[in-house]
C-alpha cells in the first residue's frame, strides 16, 4: 500500500498524479493539518513530524511512502529513515525527482517558489548546482498556510504578486511549484505572471 504525506491538502495534488497512472493504487493518506503548516518550522521540528507522519502511514499498512511535500525534504536525513519502517528504496521524496526531470528537459531560465523551509534549507540550488544550473529560488512564506486555510481569492493574489518583485520578473521564463499546496492555485500564478512563463507541477 502507498503512502502519502504532506502537512495538510498540498499532497493530493500528487495523489491526483498517482492516480492517473495508477488508478487502482491502494493508498493511505495522511495530511498533518494541527502542525501545518511545514513550512515556516524549524529542520528539528520537521524531522519530529517526518518520523511521526511515517509511523502514522506504516501504523496504518504503508509499505511505500511518498513524501509529498518539499518542505519535508530537508529533514529527510538517511538516518531518520532507520528510525521508521520505510527502507529509502521504498521512499520517493519530491526534491530529487524535480530537479532530474527539470534539467533533462529544455527549459530556459528556471526560477523556483517553495515554502521558507524549502529555499532556507538550501536543497533545491545546491541539487541544481550539481548539474551547473543556476536557479532563482523565491520563497513564498505566507502561501502554504494561506491555501490551507482556504484564503480567498484577493488574499491568495496578493500574497503572490508581492512574491515577484520587479527586479525578480524578467529573470526567468520557467517557474517551477516546488511547494505541493501551490498547483491548487495554478490558475492564480497563471494570471499573475502572463502567458510567457512555463509553469511547471512536478507531480
Ligand atoms: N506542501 C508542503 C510543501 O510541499 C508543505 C507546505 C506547508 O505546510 O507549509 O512544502
Amino acid at each position: 500500500m502507498i503512502g502519502i504525506f504532506d502537512s495538510g491538502s498540498g499532497g493530493l495534488t500528487v495523489m491526483r498524479a498517482i492516480r492517473e497512472v495508477m488508478p487502482d493504487a491502494d493508498i493511505v493518506y495522511f495530511g498533518d493539518t494541527k502542525h501545518a503548516p511545514y513550512g515556516i518550522r524549524s529542520r528539528s521540528e520537521l524531522s519530529k513530524l517526518t518520523v511521526a507522519g511515517f509511523r502514522t502511514l506504516t501504523e496504518h499498512g504503508a509499505t511505500h511512502i511518498v513524501s509529498a511535500c518539499n518542505s519535508v525534504s530537508a529533514s529527510l536525513a538517511l538516518a531518520l529513515l532507520d528510525l521508521s519502517a520505510i527502507p529509502p528504496s521504498s521512499l520517493i521524496e519530491m526534491v530529487g525527482p524535480t530537479v532530474r526531470s527539470v534539467v533533462s528537459g529544455t527549459y530556459g531560465r528556471v526560477a523556483l517558489v517553495a515554502t521558507e523551509a524549502t529555499i532556507g534549507s538550501g536543497l533545491y540550488t545546491e541539487a541544481f548546482e550539481m548539474f551547473d544550473r543556476k536557479i532563482v529560488p523565491i520563497a513564498i512564506p505566507a502561501l502554504a498556510g494561506a491555501i490551507e486555510a482556504g484564503e480567498d481569492e484577493t488574499t491568495l493574489t496578493a500574497i503572490i504578486t508581492e512574491a515577484f518583485s520587479k527586479e525578480v520578473l524578467g529573470t526567468f521564463d520557467t517557474l517551477v511549484l516546488a511547494c505541493t499546496h501551490y498547483p491548487l492555485v495554478l490558475p492564480l500564478f497563471e494570471r499573475i505572471l502572463g502567458p510567457s512563463i512555463r509553469i511547471i507541477d512536478p507531480a
